[in-house]
């Protein structure tokens, strides 16, 4: 039977499933507006003078049942400043999972401490516990977890590892707020829980960071490194550590404070969306959803994520289906590659990291298996089709059935 026009996929010339987009992201209204002129009135403007970001930073930890907040500059700093807080340094070694986005690594190295990338579990593509045990070596001194796309990794595992082998663990939570674990907030259960309010983050302000702890000392550590070596309570131009500046701005502050007040409603609303997709997609041969892991009460999902086995697609290659689905009318993201792929590791790009003392590791010929499958094979969806009616959710799980029915001709187009 010949197929009508209507029903051919949109990379093949038909009309596409969704003609109107999805809800734009960044989401802002007259709450921002009014805090930004408050903030602007003040005159306060900076942390020295004003405590709009701060008292962002500890509402925020509260909301992850955390004692402690402080807001800096971006998610790549809180790392930094989370590691030297723990005396991570020179001669240390930290492990890192080998899906994720640079900076989870980039920071070790900032602190000139060696990252040992490791494997990832497969279903749910964070950090592999066991895997991670075994990379631990007498200088290990921390282990950094990536809640990837927002699903938690085994924080019974890792936590429980890190208490018995004396290492901090640090929790980068940059795709994760709202995720809950065990009944208490991401990013509460290690030495740290670092969150990014870059402008693609389930909350922000374009750019920013906020770090999160319940331990005082190593909060005051961070800080004290965050700004300018400070100690709390001395004189101005006392400066104890050495440290930086990686305060986050009092406009970063305001604008946070209103994306907060949205975001529970906001992240309700994407784990409905996400575990209706995640049914609807599990009836397509050859795809699965990301692991939510059972102990998980709700997921911040940066994107959305489904396993993706060109088997049962003709063979078609991932970035083809990828533009099938953007022809679709989906907004997609892209996975990572997997660390130890990109040059900065392969070739040890490092500037002026990593000299003498430091433990050798030649990324060359470090293999992670299930990293490197990940970063082929799996499909990462923009977080704003969560906030979508559910109907339209389902557009997505639509899309991917219509390109499966037209598979051949589609990888057959692709190759003419
Ligand atoms: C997993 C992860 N960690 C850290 C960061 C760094 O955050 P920022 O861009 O705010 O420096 C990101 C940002 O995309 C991230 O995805």
């Amino acid at each position: 039977m010949a197929t009508l026009v209507g029903d051919q996929p949109a990379l093949l010339g038909g009309t596409a499933i969704r003609s109107a987009d999805y809800p734009a992201w960044p989401i802002w209204d007259d709450a921002e507006r009014r805090i930004l002129n408050e903030t602007l009135e003040q005159g306060g403007w900076w942390q020295g003078d004003g405590s709009v970001a701060r008292d962002f930073a500890n509402a925020f930890a509260r909301y992850h049942s955390a004692a402690f907040g402080m807001a800096m500059t971006n998610g790549t700093h809180t790392i930094e400043a989370a590691l030297i807080a723990c005396d991570v340094g020179d001669g240390d070694e930290v492990i890192v999972p080998g899906m994720t986005f640079v900076a989870s690594a980039s920071a070790v190295l900032a602190v000139n401490a060696t990252p040992i990338l490791v494997d990832i579990d497969p279903e749910t593509l964070c950090l592999d516990a066991t895997a991670a045990e075994a990379a631990m070596t007498p200088r290990t001194k921390a282990i950094i977890v990536v809640h990837v796309a927002g699903a938690a990794a085994d924080l019974d595992a890792l936590t429980e590892l890190c208490a018995r082998r004396g290492v901090h663990l640090i929790e980068d939570c940059a795709h994760a707020h709202g995720t809950f674990w065990r009944g208490r907030g991401v990013g509460s259960y290690g030495s740290f829980g670092s969150f990014s309010m870059q402008r693609s983050k389930l909350m922000t302000a374009g750019e920013g960071g906020v770090l999160i702890c319940n331990d005082q000392a190593l909060r005051d550590r961070a800080w004290a490194y965050a700004d300018c070596g400070r100690v709390k309570g001395e004189w101005w131009y006392h400066h104890a550590t050495v440290g930086t500046n990686l305060r986050m701005s009092e406009w970063q502050g305001a604008i946070l404070t209103a994306q907060l007040a949205r975001f529970p409603e906001q992240n309700a609303r994407r784990n409905e969306s996400a575990v209706a997709l995640g049914l609807a997609l599990d009836q397509i041969e050859g795809l699965r959803p990301q692991r939510r892991d059972p102990r998980m009460d709700s997921q911040g999902n940066y994107c959305f994520v489904f396993h993706y086995d060109a088997d049962a697609f003709a063979g078609m290659p991932l970035r083809t289906f990828e533009r099938a689905m953007a022809a679709e009318g989906i907004p997609m993201g892209v996975s990572y590659p997997s660390l130890n792929e990109l040059a900065v590791f392969r070739d040890a790009n490092f500037g002026p990291r990593l000299r003498a003392s430091a433990p050798k590791v030649d990324y060359a010929t470090v293999r992670l298996p299930n990293s490197e499958h990940a970063a082929r094979s799996t499909v990462w969806i923009e977080h704003r089709i969560l906030l979508a009616e559910p109907e339209d959710v389902l557009d997505v799980a639509r899309a991917a059935a219509r390109i499966q029915q037209h598979a051949a001709a589609i990888v057959a187009a692709d190759s003419d």
